[in-house]
């Protein structure tokens, strides 16, 4: 039995991300959590003939939607608004995903949690310290989904050099917003970096990390991305099962971990930085992730990126930590 939830799955990126997950052989039950319209939405999925059971779970059933998962998603909570940033979401979102945490602690233990809602970067410390709090911690079982900044930079890519596939993939470190947002566009091949002015390499940088703002303007108030935002939890969720579940190996994506994941590999760098969380490559294996790939070697102009980065990294860290930490 290999139990998915999705917690949020009636909202924007809740109903696209289980359709494609309903998709899967991988899965063989859909739970859908959400705190309206659950019902609805779990009665037209569960017409689709693959091999999923769907079912659906309201307000008051959260514990019954947990109940055993193996893999939990959250995409819970409210999206911006034109003119805000990702941070002013904390002061609902932080609350939503803490409970949903709690629920994780009380249910299933040891599922595998990816964290869709913003701020990442400090909602996923808060999921991190509630399960410290609870003892159950295992930083290889918690992620925080950045994937739609690689997918944006792959497609941006493409569109600057028509030579490089769109499905080319691009290391982005760093965090989920704005400056953290650190796409390594120097490691692309057909000397990509050194074929753009310096105009033309900042314009395309500011494009992948405001490239949420984008959809937010031309939503104009209706939300954010939803649909390249569900395709991109999709992949990420079906890599990891295929990893865990499907015992496939060298399956790499770029997410948001806690460093302890692979303590080897980031020691020196936790050092250097104090940085508790960074979104890095990473590989799956069996228990989630296998191991943390070394940051590459970053042109010049990537490490000012990275020196940009790291302060607001620190501060949306230490607002998520604060959050669960310093509550009674
Ligand atoms: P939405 O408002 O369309 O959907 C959110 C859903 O969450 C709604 O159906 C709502 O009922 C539900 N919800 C609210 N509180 C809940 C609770 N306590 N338990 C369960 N469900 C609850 O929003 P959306 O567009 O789907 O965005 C959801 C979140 O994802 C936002 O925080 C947004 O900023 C974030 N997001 C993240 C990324 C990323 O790259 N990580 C990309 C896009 C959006
Ligand atoms: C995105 O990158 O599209 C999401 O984080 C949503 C947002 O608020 O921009």
């Amino acid at each position: 039995m290999v139990k998915v939830v999705i917690c949020g799955a009636a909202g924007g990126i809740g109903q696209p991300l289980s359709l494609l997950l309903k998709q899967s052989d991988l899965i063989s039950h859909l739970a859908l959590y959400d705190v309206v319209n659950a019902a609805g939405v779990a009665a037209d999925l569960s017409h689709i003939n693959t091999k999923s059971k769907v079912t659906g779970h309201g307000k008051e059933s959260m514990d019954e939607a947990l109940k055993n998962a193996h893999t939990v998603v959250i995409p819970a909570g409210v999206p911006r608004k034109p003119g805000m940033t990702r941070d002013d979401l904390f002061k609902i979102n932080a609350g939503i995903v803490r409970d949903l945490a709690e629920g994780v602690v009380r249910n299933c233990p040891n599922a595998f949690v990816l964290v869709i809602s913003n701020p990442v970067n400090s909602t996923v410390p808060i999921v991190c310290e509630v399960f410290k709090k609870h003892g159950i911690f295992n930083p290889k079982r918690v992620f925080g989904i950045s994937t739609l900044d690689v997918v944006r930079s792959s497609r941006f890519v493409s569109e600057v050099n028509p030579k490089i596939d769109p499905a080319t993939r691009v290391t982005v470190v760093g965090g989920h917003s704005g400056v953290t947002i650190v796409p390594l566009l120097s490691k692309l091949p057909h000397g990509f970096v050194d074929s753009l002015s310096k105009e033309q390499l900042d314009a395309l940088t500011h494009r992948i990390q405001y490239g949420g703002d984008e959809v937010v303007k031309a939503k104009d108030g209706a939300g954010s991305a939803t649909l390249s935002m569900a395709y991109a939890g999709a992949r990420f969720t079906l890599a990891l099962l295929d990893a865990v579940i499907g015992g496939k190996q060298g399956l790499i994506e770029s997410t948001y971990v806690n460093l302890d994941a692979d303590p080897q590999a980031t020691a020196s760098f936790k050092e250097k930085t104090g940085l508790e969380y960074f979104a890095q490559d990473v590989e799956f294996g069996p228990e989630g992730v296998s191991r943390i790939l070394p940051l590459p070697t970053v042109s010049a102009y990537e490490q000012t990126l990275l020196d940009n980065a790291f302060p607001e990294l620190k501060a949306n860290i230490s607002k998520g930590v604060s959050f669960i930490t310093e509550s009674a």
